[in-house]
Formats: structure tokens, sequence, C-alpha cells
């Protein structure tokens, strides 16, 4: 079966094995490159949105810097961040419709913006971030892959517990067909409670794949002015900052 990112039990039932599936540590590096873009705002940033925003693992490495509201679909993936990120406002919300009637100095979309799996909800998407983005603000987009440079993926990892319980995933991502839209991802879980007992889930995600013109153009018609990064050395990913014009 095929499962949204809405739908997944990843972010579902299986919500409190995130920090062992991916541990906090791998958001760091993210969490510096934010803090970067967000130095490019035309004022200093401190009121951050951050739209789908998980288990609060980018979330945690931006804490002491900014005052940070996340918004997540799924409330067991909140859950789990407001207990990493107690000081943080936290609501639940769709990153395609949600409208908090007010505006932050900057607007974050790391990994979820995968899940907009078609080009009118990544529009969508986009288009919040820049009801949310104060004139002047920036937004930062983190997509794992853009069309031009996704090449399919086997990974693993995940870690164990201080009670002796402990996760491993297997991520399988196949390949696309040219001008294919979506990616789709095989993850297999390996979960070991305390008391030793071990099961295994397996789950498809269907992720977004939209080439880097196509971005540029959604934030164009989203109102950002778009600077386009390219990560290069080992990761090859391409990320967006969108602009707000100052009043
Ligand atoms: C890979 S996880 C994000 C992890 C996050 N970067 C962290 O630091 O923990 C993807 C998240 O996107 C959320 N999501 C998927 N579709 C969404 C939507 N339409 N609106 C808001 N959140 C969404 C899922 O509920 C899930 O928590």
């Amino acid at each position: 079966m095929t499962i949204p990112g809405s739908e997944a039990r990843l972010y579902g039932d299986l919500a409190r094995w995130w920090p062992l599936i991916s541990p906090i540590e791998g958001y760091e590096g993210d969490a510096g490159i934010v803090t970067e873009m967000f130095a490019l705002a035309e004022h200093p940033v401190r009121e951050v949105l951050e739209l789908g925003s998980g288990g609060g693992h980018t979330a945690y490495h931006l804490r002491s810097r900014y005052a940070l509201t996340l918004v997540d679909l799924s409330r067991e993936m909140l859950a789990v961040s407001r207990g990493l990120v107690p000081d943080a406002e936290h609501l639940r919300g769709d990153m395609r419709d949600l409208r908090l009637g007010r505006t932050f100095d900057a607007v974050l979309v790391h990994d979820a913006i995968d899940y907009m799996t078609t080009a009118d909800d990544l529009s969508a998407a986009l288009r919040t971030a820049y009801a949310h983005c104060r004139p002047g603000g920036v937004a930062a987009f983190f997509p794992d892959h853009v069309a031009e440079t996704f090449e399919p993926v086997t990974d693993c990892g995940g870690g164990d517990a201080d009670d002796g319980s402990g996760a491993r995933y297997l991520e399988w991502s196949l390949p696309t067909e040219p001008g294919a839209t979506t990616v789709r991802t095989e993850y297999t879980f390996t979960l070991r409670e305390a008391d030793g007992t071990v099961r295994s889930v397996h789950e498809t995600h269907v992720t977004g794949l939209f080439a880097v013109a196509d971005w540029q153009r959604l934030l164009g018609e989203a109102g950002f002015h778009v600077s386009t990064v390219r990560e290069s050395g080992g990761h090859d990913r391409t990320m967006f900052i969108g602009h707000r014009p100052p009043a």
C-alpha cells in the first residue's frame, strides 16, 4: 500500500521510535545551514515558524537562538517534539492550508516538504510559508532531492535507548521514470522493546520530486524572490531560500 506522509505509521503509532530511528545528532548540520540562511533576512530573526516540524530534531538545535512555533500534522510527532523542545509553541496543522493570522521573522520547512507530492500541494505549502513570513523575512526549504540530481539510495541506521529498547531501519528508494514527480521509498523498521520483544514493520512512502525550475517558478508565484543553494561535498543537495520583499 502507498502511504502519503500524513498517514505514515512512522509519524503515527511508531512516532515514539523517531528519536531512535532518526537520531537528533544528524540534524545539527542542517540547523547550522538554517541559521546562515536566516541571517540573510532584512531584520534580525527572532520568531521562527517551522512547518512539518516532526519530532523536533531540527528545532532542538535552533531552540536557544529563536522563539519557535512548531506545526505538524501528526499529534504523535508533536508529542515527541513537546518532550524535546518544551519551550516551543506546538500546534497541529497542515502546511497546505494553515493560516495563523500572524507573521514570523523567518519560516522553515525542512524535510517535511518532501511530502508535497503534487505541484498543487507544493505550491500551497509555499504560499503558507509566504503568508506567515513578514516583509523582509526569509523562508528556507530543504527538499531531500530535486529531479536533476535524484539518485536511488539504500541506507540503514537507527539506535538504542538506555532502557534496552532499540530500532533499526532499512531505506530503499526506487529508480524513477523520466519525468516522474514522485519517489517511492520502501522502509522496513525493526523494533526491539525493552523487554526484548522484536517486530518488523514495512511501509511505502511516496515523496515529491520537482525540478529546480519548478521550485523557482512556484516560489516566485507565491511572491518570494528566490535564492537557490547547492550543497556539494557528498550530499549534492539543493535548497531554496524565499525572500519576502520588504513592504
Ligand atoms: C521527516 S518528518 C520531519 C522530521 C523533522 N525534520 C524533525 O526535525 O524531527 C516529516 C513530518 O512531516 C509531517 N507532515 C507530512 N505532511 C504534512 C503536512 N501536510 N502538514 C504538516 N506536516 C506534515 C509528518 O507528520 C512528519 O512529522
